[in-house]
Formats: C-alpha cells, sequence, structure tokens
C-alpha cells in the first residue's frame, strides 16, 4: 500500500550560482542536452524538507509560462503512483539512486515497458505531446535516500494520474 502524498514547499532563498540557472533551465525545455549541461552546475546547498516514508517538492521557480523547476527529497524507499506529465519534463538525478518504471497505456490498461535505475548525474528526458498530461507515464521509487532536480513545461501537479 501507497501510502506517499508528497508535500509541495516553497523553496528557501538560494545562492546566486543556483538561483541564475533556474530561468536558464526553463528557457532550454526542447533542448536535452542543454538541460543536463545545466544541471550538472547545480549545487544544491539548502535543506529541503525531509518527508518520512515519502518525498517532498520544493518548488525553485515557476515561470509566467507555467514552467516550473522543483527539487524532490526522497526518502528510501519512497513511491509515485504511476503518473503522467506535460509535454517536457526533465529529472536530474543530484544524489541518490532512483528506479523508473515506464507504461504504454494501451486499450488493454497500462503495460510495463521498461525498469531503469538511475544514478547521480543521469537523467530522464520526455518531449512529448502539448496540451495532453499523459506523457512518458512512469513510477519512481527511491532505492536510497535521494535528491533529484526537475523541470516541467507546466505545473507538474497536472499530470495524470493512474492510481
Ligand atoms: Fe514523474
Amino acid at each position: 500500500m501507497n501510502n506517499c502524498v508528497a508535500k509541495t514547499y516553497i523553496a528557501p532563498e538560494l545562492p546566486d550560482i543556483t538561483r541564475k540557472i533556474l530561468p536558464e533551465l526553463v528557457d532550454n525545455l526542447a533542448d536535452e542536452s542543454r538541460l543536463l549541461s545545466l544541471s550538472a552546475q547545480f549545487r544544491p546547498q539548502e535543506d529541503f524538507p525531509h518527508a518520512p516514508h515519502c518525498y517532498s517538492r520544493s518548488i525553485l521557480l515557476h515561470a509566467d509560462s507555467g514552467a516550473e523547476v522543483m527539487i524532490a527529497r526522497w526518502d528510501q524507499g519512497a513511491i509515485t503512483p504511476i503518473h503522467g506529465h506535460p509535454q517536457f519534463a526533465f529529472v536530474y538525478v543530484l544524489q541518490g539512486q532512483l528506479q523508473m518504471q515506464h507504461y504504454r497505456d494501451t486499450d488493454q490498461g497500462l503495460v510495463l515497458t521498461e525498469t531503469i535505475i538511475k544514478h547521480e548525474g543521469q537523467h530522464i528526458y520526455s518531449a512529448g505531446i502539448a496540451g495532453r498530461y499523459d506523457n512518458a507515464i512512469h513510477r519512481v521509487t527511491a532505492l536510497t535516500p535521494s535528491l533529484s532536480l526537475h523541470v516541467y513545461s507546466e505545473d507538474a501537479l497536472k499530470g495524470k494520474f493512474f492510481t
């Protein structure tokens, strides 16, 4: 039974060097390699909230376009519902190990297509269909305590939830 309901927080003031990267991340949502090089410069120095058996979401930037940059802090074993995303979604592992289970939505229901593990410095990226919220359907499980940087073209909570 997954009782994890993530809470969302406004992030505290960030160091200048980190804050300057945020609008660049949003402006480069269509450019995977640029997102990756920007994320590699990211130095989280803040103590993002712990969420026992779950994960916390700290919003670093909410752009006028609706795009957002968010940090998730994961407790070991935290697991998300199966969910979809807006058009662009980028997730970069800053610390720890995240397991990603990807699904395809079929007439017979969801089908698991792959299970991958992403380590520190690795990422996933999806460029999907604008105006839809069922792009890149997946479930994330934190295999260790983890920290990840997320960039989405819209509020990620608009993503479709399947469970
Ligand atoms: Fe996701």
